[in-house]
């Protein structure tokens, strides 16, 4: 998959790029690219934002700077599906990503300030993609979170790929979350571990690990310690 994101801020996705799994995606043929909207703009002093029409406080990204370096991106040939990074967009989770892993590529889209103006989203992209219902400064954590469930899906990206096949909301799984692990020592601070997991019996840990993951598939709010 060929990934191309496009920022007002490129270096902020520097730390991400180095690391392991988005490398060997990299290595082993994935494409990670940053675009940096100002170098396209055709605006004069490298500008891409403007006031809002009909008033109001912020500054919104321009639907020509974005088309801008779509075009110079990607001629004006197919573009690949466009996904904005929006608070409002569809909420991702693991069937999403499994849907999105499918395309040869992907063009992510993220606003600063108010925002992209509308036509952004009415005209230049196929999708709008929230990773929850809260709203951070910026849409380059949101392209981070999203790449990264992407990349670790491509070939090579996990050192081992077993890792993959029985994971939170994976298709072993029956899209349940996964079972907890322990490893050594076998007691610490007087907290055990469960004695099925060292009594040898891979049935009876197959069956334990499926029921921990049916409870905690039972509770969505999560772990929490009382
Ligand atoms: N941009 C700002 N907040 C966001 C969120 N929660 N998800 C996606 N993009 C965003």
């Amino acid at each position: 998959m060929k990934l191309d994101v496009f920022t007002l801020f490129p270096e902020a996705f520097d730390w991400f790029r180095g690391q392991r799994p988005v490398r060997k995606a990299i290595e082993a043929g994935a494409e990670f690219n940053t675009r940096d909207f100002r170098d396209w703009t055709p605006l004069k002093g490298g500008r891409v934002d403007d006031t809002p029409y009909g008033g109001g406080a912020g500054m919104v990204l321009r639907v020509d700077v974005v088309d801008a370096a779509l075009e110079g991106v990607f001629g004006d040939g197919d573009r690949p599906r466009t996904i904005v990074l929006s608070p409002a967009g569809r909420l991702l989770d693991e069937p999403l990503v499994s849907e999105l892993v499918q395309e040869p590529a992907i063009a992510l889209l993220c606003g600063r300030y108010e925002g992209f103006d509308q036509r952004v989203h009415d005209h230049l992209a196929d999708d709008e993609v929230s990773i929850g219902r809260y709203v951070l400064a910026g849409g380059e954590l949101p392209a981070m979170v999203l790449a990264d469930a992407l990349m670790r899906r491509m070939p090579g990206a996990l050192g081992d790929p077993a890792s993959a096949i029985e994971e939170s909301y994976s298709e072993a799984l029956d899209g349940l979350p996964e079972y907890p692990h322990y490893t050594k020592p076998p007691e610490y601070r007087g907290w055990g571990v469960p004695d099925v997991l060292v009594s040898g019996d891979h049935g009876k840990v197959r069956q334990w690990r499926r029921q921990q993951s049916e409870a905690r598939g039972d509770s969505p709010e999560g772990h929490r310690r009382d």
